[in-house]
């Protein structure tokens, strides 16, 4: 479900038309719907309302303060991986005691910055993490809690680059050793373990690998029990698949059908941390038709936007759906066989590869759907280009979220050394 669709051959976002979003405020243009963003965070929260989880969306896929906001009004936690993200849970109002932290290489800093904001637990990944933040927690005269993040060596059947729960993975504990860390609890005492972790992978679109990943923790938790080693959280993490092509994942309330059961049996306080879910198709990526460039063996679409603005296509070959904002609705205009490429100096530079895409002429603009999840977050300034502006629409209304850069933003942190000054 989302808020863009075709009326009268123009693209909509919302109530607006998105041609004159482009034309306002220039492309390549981010464009979010507030009503898809928060109407995702309600269906998963209606969906598991069984086991009234605490959502934390997980910043890593829109990092946007203004979407955290908008998230964190509706009542949503955040699921946070280094010491910017704290920051920007901070910056949107997120209480500490809705914050959960992973990530397998956490410094000193970022642990004490966690420590002095009381977030709700850390997901530990290692033995090492867990004893320095146990001499962290100490040294600040400090009590924390954790949560230890189990590998629970399941296959999730995505990406690879996106698979983090085979033992292969730098991710999480083997159940063998979190059993022994969790024997040890005792000998930490600035740390309270009080759950189990779990994020299996991304993008994924059946309920399968999460209900093995439960089901192994499950009777870990039970074999835990016998030891007299009693938990309070869960914490399922994200991962849940969203439509990109012809994927046909499970909706939240056919994923909670499948899970719910086995959360409830568990006793245990839920936690879930989807990022693509709620933001990936709640944006789009708008940009303007530069050339048509025909070759001797294809046709290229060259466009405005780029691998720095979004890498998904270049690094895991990923599929974006890309229509013009003028024309047919899907599907029913002329269409040609092209590549659709940015302006970078890369053969990787592409947002399609040998596709069947709707005719554009130069000038005309395109959208990319789905850009919402790890499209702006992973952007980058190569090729000294500067990042996208952001806009959310509400309704009628547009509001700009975070500004085109400029060239000082782009140099701001460049210094020149005295020796090199002069004109000699
Ligand atoms: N929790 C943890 C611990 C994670 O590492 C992640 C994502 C999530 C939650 C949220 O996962 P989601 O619900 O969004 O699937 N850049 C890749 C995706 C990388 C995901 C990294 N971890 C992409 O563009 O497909």
């Amino acid at each position: 479900m989302h808020e863009f669709k075709y009326k009268d051959n123009q693209l909509y976002c919302e109530g607006l038309k998105v041609e004159n979003l482009a034309q306002t405020f220039g492309t390549p243009l981010y464009v979010y719907s507030y009503e898809t963003l928060t109407g995702h965070y309600l269906r998963l929260k209606e969906a598991f309302q069984g086991v009234n989880p605490l959502i934390c969306y997980s910043v890593k896929a829109n990092s946007n303060l203004a979407l955290l906001k908008a998230l964190v009004k509706l009542g949503a936690g955040l699921d946070i991986v280094s010491g910017g993200e704290l920051e920007r849970a901070h910056r949107a109002g997120c209480p500490s005691r809705k914050i959960v932290y992973a990530s397998v290489g956490k410094t000193d800093q970022e642990i004490s910055a966690a420590l002095t904001s009381g977030i709700l637990f850390f997901n530990v990944e290692s033995l090492a993490e867990l004893a320095n933040i146990n001499r962290i927690a100490g040294s600040k005269g400090v009590n924390c809690r954790v949560a230890i993040r189990i590998n629970p060596d399941v296959e999730a059947k995505t990406h690879k680059f996106i698979t983090t729960g085979k033992i292969t993975n730098k991710f999480g504990i083997d159940l063998n050793r979190a059993y022994q860390i969790l024997l040890l609890r005792k000998k930490f005492e600035n740390v309270s373990i009080c759950g189990l972790h779990i994020h299996i992978g991304s993008q994924i679109t059946t309920a399968e690998p999460f209900v093995g990943a439960i089901k192994k923790v499950t009777s870990f938790i039970n074999k835990l029990k016998l030891k007299g080693i009693i938990l309070e959280y869960l914490n399922i993490g994200g991962g849940l698949g969203i439509i990109y092509d012809r994927e046909t994942p499970q909706t939240a309330s056919k994923y909670a059908q499948k899970i719910l059961p086995l959360l409830r049996a568990t006793g245990l306080k839920i936690i879930m941390e989807p990022g693509r879910f709620i933001a990936g198709n709640s944006g789009i990526l708008v940009a303007k038709v530069l050339y048509i460039k025909p070759t001797p063996k294809k046709k290229f679409i060259i466009v405005d936007a780029g691998m720095n603005d979004l890498v998904r296509p270049a690094l895991y070959g990923a599929y974006h759906q890309i229509l013009p904002l003028k024309g047919k609705a899907r599907g029913k205009g002329k269409e040609e066989l092209a590549d659709v490429v940015g302006p970078i100096c890369e053969s990787g530079d592409f947002l399609a590869k040998h596709r069947l895409v709707a005719k554009v002429k130069e000038g005309e603009y395109i959208a990319v759907f789905g850009a919402g999840a790890y499209g702006f977050s992973m952007s980058s300034n190569y090729n000294s280009r500067m990042r996208a502006a952001e806009v959310l629409v509400h309704k009628n209304k547009v509001f700009i979220i975070r500004k085109r850069e400029t060239f000082s933003d782009l140099i701001r942190n460049e210094v020149i050394p005295d020796f090199l000054k002069g004109k000699k």
